[in-house]
């Protein structure tokens, strides 16, 4: 909570912004809800906020896995919690766009150390035109990794360990000065490249140069746009050997591990299947079981990438293993095929991913409803 030492409010009524973050008391006291609608910036930056709406970020402190383990902790973990999900600098539902246009550093990358300057400009990366909104300021911090790995970089109690920020420090991404928002800002989820052009704000008596766009989607495994963020990070080649399935798989994403993030909470496997000579499907390995968990035993999955935690509920787990896959590392698995390998005419191999672990969601009692994700896929005939 070291933000504090920045955080004294001074009222002025020139700056709309300021009449929004001068309510926050603290950690334990929630900010008032902005909500869609009043959101001071959303007249002005209208499609800048209906990106941000649909992401993650605005509803943080409101998602149903989120509130459940939130509140099953005692009352310092809820605030630890809070300190990202619901930042002092943020709203009641989750993130605002303060939260990091206003940030100018940390006392640290992790555990959302961040400092505010709530009585200053709204920090960008251009010389902006002069507006009634607010003062503008170009600011290194709002570019960095540093910003984003504040938050995406947990050290918790428990199962709570999230390092993105550390993974993608002694990434080749890294090396080459390609940032968080280099990937997860770009108009295509996951990967660097050209930003969208147009104008930055849309206010009336204003002209508004054109401007490269960061997209404010913020697309994750729990946006609707998932699909197009987890589409071919991996890539699998085939080959047999005798009665043995050969399967190579390649992380080619070069930021961080794959998966990253909130590892206790998500899952990814690969899925063996067959069809067979008389045209029938079998899955030799990673089929779900009736409730939809993933299966030990002779019919778990050829791998998994997400973590291995102890029993119990993440808060009293433990991480036992990492078993993402780093930056570009590739990996072979081998299967024997077995009795079913003359009657089998074709092997297709999976890699599926899915955002919370049912096994987890039932002991919850939450909504164990969740897709499941087609990372990759290779055939190879029999
Ligand atoms: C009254 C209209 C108005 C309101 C309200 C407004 N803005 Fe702006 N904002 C603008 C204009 C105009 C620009 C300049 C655009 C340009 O130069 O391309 C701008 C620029 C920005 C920039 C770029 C700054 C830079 O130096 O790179 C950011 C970031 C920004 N606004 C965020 C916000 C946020 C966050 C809010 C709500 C707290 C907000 N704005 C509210 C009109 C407004
Ligand atoms: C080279 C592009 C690239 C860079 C750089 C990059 N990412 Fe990612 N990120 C991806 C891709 C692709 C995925 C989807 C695969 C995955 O989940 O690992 C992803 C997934 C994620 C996820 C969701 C993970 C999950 O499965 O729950 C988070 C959170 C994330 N990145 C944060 C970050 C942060 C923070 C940084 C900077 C410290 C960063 N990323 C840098 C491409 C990138
Ligand atoms: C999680 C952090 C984060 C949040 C929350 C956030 N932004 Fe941004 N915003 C950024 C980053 C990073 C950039 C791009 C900086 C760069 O180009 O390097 C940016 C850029 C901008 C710009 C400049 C034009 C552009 O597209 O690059 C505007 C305007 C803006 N944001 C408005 C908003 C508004 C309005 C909200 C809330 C609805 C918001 N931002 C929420 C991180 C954030
Ligand atoms: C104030 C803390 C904070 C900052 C700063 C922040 N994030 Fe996040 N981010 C979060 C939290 C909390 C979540 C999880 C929200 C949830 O699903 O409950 C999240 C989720 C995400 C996700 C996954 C969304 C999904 O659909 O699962 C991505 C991608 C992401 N952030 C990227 C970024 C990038 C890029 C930056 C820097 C420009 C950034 N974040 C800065 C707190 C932050
Ligand atoms: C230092 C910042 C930080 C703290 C503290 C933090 N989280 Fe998160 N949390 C994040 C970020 C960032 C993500 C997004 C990671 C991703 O998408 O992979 C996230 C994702 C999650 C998710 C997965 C998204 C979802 O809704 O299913 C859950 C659940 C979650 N956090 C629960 C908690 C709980 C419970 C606590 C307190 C014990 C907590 N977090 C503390 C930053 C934090």
């Amino acid at each position: 909570m070291s933000a504090h030492s920045v955080s004294k409010i001074t009222e002025t009524p020139r700056l709309l912004f300021l009449s929004l973050v001068a309510s926050c008391a603290g950690p334990m006291q929630a900010p008032p809800d902005a909500g869609p609608v009043a959101s001071p910036c959303a007249s002005c930056h209208p499609s800048h906020t209906a990106q941000f709406e649909t992401s993650r970020h605005a509803t943080a402190a409101v998602g149903p896995r989120y509130v459940a383990l939130r509140d099953q902790s005692d009352l310092r973990t809820r605030a630890f919690c809070d300190s990202c999900h619901r930042p002092v600098v943020g709203t009641a539902r989750g993130l605002s766009c303060e939260s990091c246009h206003v940030a100018v550093g940390n006392t640290g990358t992790s555990n959302a150390r961040l400092v505010w300057d709530r009585n200053g400009a709204i920090r960008g990366s251009f010389n902006a035109v002069q507006t009634a909104g607010h003062r503008s300021a170009v600011h290194g911090f709002i570019s960095s990794a540093e910003l984003c790995g504040t938050c995406h970089e947990v050290r918790g109690p428990g199962a709570f360990h999230e390092t993105p920020y550390t993974e993608w420090a002694a990434s080749p991404s890294a090396t080459r000065g390609e940032t968080c928002a280099d990937c997860h800002m770009s108009p295509t989820p996951g990967q660097s490249s050209p930003r969208a052009r147009g104008p930055a704000a849309n206010e009336t008596g204003i002209v508004s140069p054109e401007r490269s766009l960061a997209d404010h989607r913020f697309v994750g495994p729990d946006h609707d746009d998932a699909p197009s963020l987890l589409r071919d990070v991996l890539t699998i080649a085939l080959a047999r050997e005798g009665d043995e399935l050969v399967a190579t798989v390649q992380n080619t994403l070069r930021g961080h591990y794959y998966p990253t993030g909130a590892r206790f909470i998500r899952e990814a496997w690969m899925e063996v299947a067959a069809t067979r000579i008389d045209g029938s499907r079998v899955v030799l390995r990673g089929a779900l079981d009736s409730l939809g968990r993933l299966q030990s035993g002779p019919l778990a999955p050829l791998a998994l990438f997400h973590d291995e935690l102890a029993a119990g509920l993440p808060a009293e787990s433990a991480i036992v293993s990492v078993r993402a896959m780093a930056p570009l590392e590739r990996r072979v698995f081998r299967m024997v095929v077995g009795s079913e390998s003359p009657v089998i005419s074709q092997i297709i191999v999976r890699a599926r991913y899915r955002p919370a672990s049912v096994t987890l969601l039932q002991s919850l009692n939450v909504d164990t409803l969740v897709p499941v994700y087609e990372v990759a896929s290779a055939s190879i005939p029999w």
